[in-house]
């Protein structure tokens, strides 16, 4: 076997895991009600973020973008992050992510592990700095591919046609509403446009951190509902088919979240918790025999020095 060939089979195996994730119902007892997740922690990467990394990497080489020379560069906050790694990797390009410092050790780890290289910046907790710095890295060196997970319509189009149709697939009859939270925007565009056409009542809501409700036209300020929110509308937003959003604080969303590991033996990170208690409040609005479907974006392994696992005893 030649040198791409194994490239191209070993990188197989590990795209082939990417997607098709379960969608299941979760019973709550206490509320009566029953919330249909999509389980994104199945995916190799344990997150959601896999979708967009197999999804321009495969389109970059496709269209001749990416030379065995090349440096996939890109800002994110962790989940992103390490899903580019870890393609990346298996696809045989070296891998630069640009986080911010205030970013988890294990997050950090887990990319060194996979052999990227970490460049941390001092942010104050802005994106912008980071998607600066990979621009300039692009305009300095040829060999710089920039994925580009704010801008890049792939992402919203790949939810549209993957993640939202195995959703269509995999409920049998009607939809009532679909909520999520969103970083980029591309999972809550792509999978509304996919829920909305097929059914149009179907309410498509953006679950927002309480503490930097955006959408709800309030200021920025700090939460702890880690991989979304990142503090500005993403313009990949702007032509989702929104019906409203859902406020949610980072303390009922971490509750959740650890009623999800202790009741459901679900190990999800805080977004998953701020989900579901956002489906669980429309489902409450819409009634009992609701269909709300959401989703569960990333693994807890990667908030162990997080708050999340301060938790009370
Ligand atoms: C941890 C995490 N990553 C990613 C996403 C979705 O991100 P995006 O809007 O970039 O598609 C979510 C959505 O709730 C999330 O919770």
């Amino acid at each position: 076997m030649n040198r791409s060939t194994l490239v191209r089979s070993r990188s197989e195996a590990v795209l082939s895991l990417i997607g098709n994730t379960p969608l299941v119902p979760l019973h709550f007892e206490a509320e009566r009600l029953t919330i249909y997740a999509k389980c994104e922690i199945f995916n190799p990467s344990g997150s959601i973020k896999d979708r967009f990394a197999k999804c321009v990497l495969v389109d970059a080489e496709q269209r001749g973008l990416l030379k065995p020379d090349s440096i996939i560069v890109e800002c994110s906050s962790g989940n992103t992050g390490i899903a580019l790694s870890l393609i990346g990797a298996t696809l045989g390009y070296q891998v630069r992510i640009l986080m911010s410092a205030s970013a988890s050790e294990e997050r950090r780890k887990i990319i060194r592990q996979l052999g990227a290289e970490l460049i941390l910046f001092e942010s104050g907790g802005k994106y912008q700095t980071g998607i600066d710095m990979s621009r300039e890295m692009a305009a300095k060196d040829p060999r710089v591919f920039l994925p580009r997970q704010f801008e890049n319509s792939i992402n919203a189009e790949d939810h549209e046609h993957f993640t939202g149709a195995e959703i269509l697939r995999q409920m049998l009859g009607p939809i009532d509403a679909f909520v999520t939270g969103f970083g980029t925007g591309g999972t809550l565009a792509g999978c509304g446009k996919a829920i909305k056409r097929r059914w149009p009542d179907a309410k498509i809501i953006a679950m927002e951190p309480a503490e930097q409700a955006l959408l709800a036209g309030e200021c920025p300020c700090c939460h702890l509902i880690e991989g979304v929110a990142d503090g500005f509308i993403p313009p990949l937003l702007r032509d989702a088919p929104l019906d409203g959003e859902e406020k949610i604080k980072s303390a009922e969303a971490m509750a959740m979240t650890r009623r999800l590991h202790r009741e459901f033996g679900l190990l999800v990170g805080t977004s998953s918790g701020a989900n579901i208690v956002a489906a669980l409040r429309l489902a409450q609005k819409l009634g009992p025999r609701a269909t709300v479907v959401t989703l569960i974006c990333d693994r807890a392994e990667r908030y162990f020095s997080t708050p999340l696992f301060d938790a009370p005893k």
